[in-house]
C-alpha cells in the first residue's frame, strides 16, 4: 500500500503519494500541489531538499558514504573496469560485453576528428584563457560543425550525437591545453586506448615521441571513473535543465561545462592545490588556516572539504587518496603539499566544528595532487574533471529525453513591490 504524506493549510487538510526509490529512498510527490492548494508552492533555495527527477543511473547514500553506478560499487568499478566500459555502463545501463566495447571505441574514434576551422576559434582566444571557458565555448560550438547532433528523436541519432561528443571532446580538450602552452594542436593515435590516446594528445611534443607510462594512465583512467557521475549534482543539474528545452546535447554540456568551473564544485580542485601551495608558502601554518576556515568573519572556506549530500567520507576522497600515495611512489615524486594536505585533513577529523557540521574531505581534495604529479597543470584540473564528468552527463541528458520530462521551469516567491504607477521623469 502507497505511503501518503498529509499537509494542513488553514485547516484544510491535502493528501500527497509518496515515492520510494528501489534503495527505500522516499519522496513526496508534489506534482499536484499547487492544483490542489490553489497556488501554494514549495521553496527550498539549493534544492537542498527537493528531489528534480527520478533517476536509474547513479545512486548515493551521503550518511553512508555509497556511490553506485548503474547498481555496481565505485570501489569495484574503480579497481576492475576502465573508464570507457563505465562509460557505456552509465549512458546505456549494462556493461558491455567485449565486442560492444570493441564497437563503441571504434565508433568513438572514427568521430574524434574536429573541423580544422575550429582551430580558427581556438586562435581567437589569448594564451591566458582559462582552459574551461574555452572547453565550454568549443563545445557549444562543435553545434556549427555538427548540426545534426540536436535532433535526438532517434535512438540512432542519440547514438551518434554522443560518440561524436565522446571522440571530440578529449581532442578539444588536449587542444584546450596545447593552446594555453604554445604546442601545435594535433590529433593523438587510433591505435591507443582512450585515456592514453588522450595524454598523447596533451603532452606529445612536436619534436618527438610520446612513450606512455603505465602508472599515468592507469592513474588518470581511474580518476576518470571516480568523477563519471554523481546523480543530481550542479553542473549535471544544468545539463538537464537546458536539455529539458530540447536544445541539443552539446550545448547542454556546454553549460554543464560552466556550471562545473565554479570554485564550489569542480573548480574546487584546482582551488584546493591554490589553497595547499598558498599554505606552504606561509610556513605551512595548518592551524592558521584551519581558524580561518573556521571564522565567520573570514570568507576563506578550506576547499575540497564538505558536501552537500556526504556527511561522511565521500567514497571517492578515500580512494583518491589511497592512489595519491600509490602514484606519487611510483613516479618517485616528494610533493610537500601531500603531507599538508594530510595534516589538514587530521586537524579536520578531530575539530569540533568540521566534525558537528560533518565536513569531510570530498572528491576535490586529493585529486589535484595526482593530476600535478602526472604533469597536468592547475588550470588543467577542471577540464579533468569535466572529461571524466562526460560520460555521467551525456547518461543523465539521455535518461532527461527518453523519460520525456517536462522542461524545467522552476516557480518562486515574489518579494518585491506591489503594483504602483509609472511616474512622469520629472514627478520622480
Ligand atoms: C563537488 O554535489 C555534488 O555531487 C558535487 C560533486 C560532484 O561529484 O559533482 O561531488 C563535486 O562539487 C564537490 C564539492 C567541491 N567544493 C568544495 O570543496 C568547496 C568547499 N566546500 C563548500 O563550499 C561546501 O561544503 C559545499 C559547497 C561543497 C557544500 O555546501 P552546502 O551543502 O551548501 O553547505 P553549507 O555551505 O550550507 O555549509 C554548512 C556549514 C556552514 O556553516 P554554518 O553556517 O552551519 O555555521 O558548513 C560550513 C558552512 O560555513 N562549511 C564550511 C565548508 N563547507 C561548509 N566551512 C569551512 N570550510 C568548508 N569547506
Amino acid at each position: 500500500m502507497s505511503k501518503i504524506a498529509t499537509l494542513e493549510i488553514d485547516g484544510k487538510k491535502y493528501e500527497f503519494p509518496i515515492t520510494t526509490g528501489t534503495e527505500n529512498e522516499s519522496a513526496i510527490d508534489i506534482k499536484a500541489l499547487r492544483a490542489s492548494t490553489g497556488g501554494v508552492t514549495t521553496i527550498d533555495p539549493g534544492y537542498k531538499n527537493t528531489g528534480s527527477c527520478e533517476s536509474a543511473i547513479t545512486f548515493l547514500n551521503g550518511e553512508e558514504g555509497i556511490l553506485r553506478y548503474r547498481g555496481y560499487a565505485i570501489e569495484e568499478l574503480a579497481e576492475k573496469a576502465d573508464f570507457l566500459e563505465v562509460a557505456y555502463l552509465l549512458i546505456f545501463g549494462e556493461l558491455p560485453t567485449k565486442e560492444q566495447l570493441d564497437k563503441f571505441h571504434t565508433d568513438i574514434k572514427a568521430q574524434s576528428h574536429v573541423d580544422e576551422d575550429v582551430k580558427k576559434i581556438i586562435d581567437g582566444f589569448p594564451k591566458s584563457a582559462h582552459p574551461m571557458g574555452v572547453l565550454s565555448s568549443l563545445t557549444s560550438a562543435l553545434v556549427a560543425f555538427n548540426p545534426s547532433s540536436v535532433n535526438v528523436d532517434s535512438e540512432e541519432d542519440m547514438y551518434n550525437a554522443i560518440v561524436r561528443i565522446l571522440g571530440k571532446f578529449p581532442v578539444l580538450t588536449a587542444w584546450a591545453y596545447r593552446k594555453r602552452v604554445g604546442l601545435p594542436l594535433d590529433y593523438g593515435d587510433d591505435n591507443l586506448g582512450y585515456v592514453e590516446n588522450f595524454l598523447k594528445m596533451m603532452f606529445k611534443k612536436p619534436s618527438g615521441d610520446y612513450t606512455t607510462n603505465k602508472v599515468v594512465v592507469d592513474a588518470l583512467d581511474k580518476l576518470l571513473i571516480l568523477h563519471a557521475d554523481h546523480e543530481q549534482n550542479c553542473s549535471t543539474s544544468t545539463v538537464r535543465m537546458v536539455g529539458s528545452s530540447h536544445a541539443g546535447l552539446f550545448v547542454s554540456i556546454s553549460a554543464g561545462i560552466a556550471a562545473l568551473w565554479g570554485p564550489l564544485h569542480g573548480g574546487a580542485n584546482q582551488a584546493v592545490i591554490e589553497m595547499l601551495e598558498g599554505i606552504k608558502e606561509d610556513g605551512g601554518d595548518t592551524k592558521k588556516y584551519m581558524a580561518k576556515a573556521k571564522d565567520k568573519q573570514d570568507p576563506f572556506r578550506l576547499m575540497g572539504f564538505g558536501h552537500r549530500v556526504y556527511k561522511n567520507f565521500d567514497p571517492r576522497a578515500k580512494i583518491i587518496k589511497k592512489s595519491a600515495d600509490e602514484v606519487l611512489g611510483d613516479l618517485g615524486v616528494d610533493d610537500p603539499v601531500l603531507d599538508i594536505a594530510k595534516g589538514l585533513e587530521k586537524e579536520a577529523l578531530e575539530d569540533s566544528y568540521f566534525v558537528d557540521r560533518k565536513l569531510y574531505p570530498n572528491v576535490d581534495f586529493y585529486s589535484g595532487i595526482i593530476y600535478r604529479a602526472m604533469g597536468i597543470p592547475v588550470e588543467m584540473f577542471t577540464p579533468m574533471f569535466a572529461l571524466g564528468r562526460l560520460p555521467g552527463w551525456i547518461a543523465q541528458w539521455r535518461e532527461m529525453r527518453l523519460r520525456k520530462e517536462p522542461i524545467g521551469r522552476p516557480r518562486q516567491v515574489y518579494i518585491g513591490e506591489n503594483l504602483r504607477s509609472f511616474k512622469k521623469i520629472d514627478n520622480r
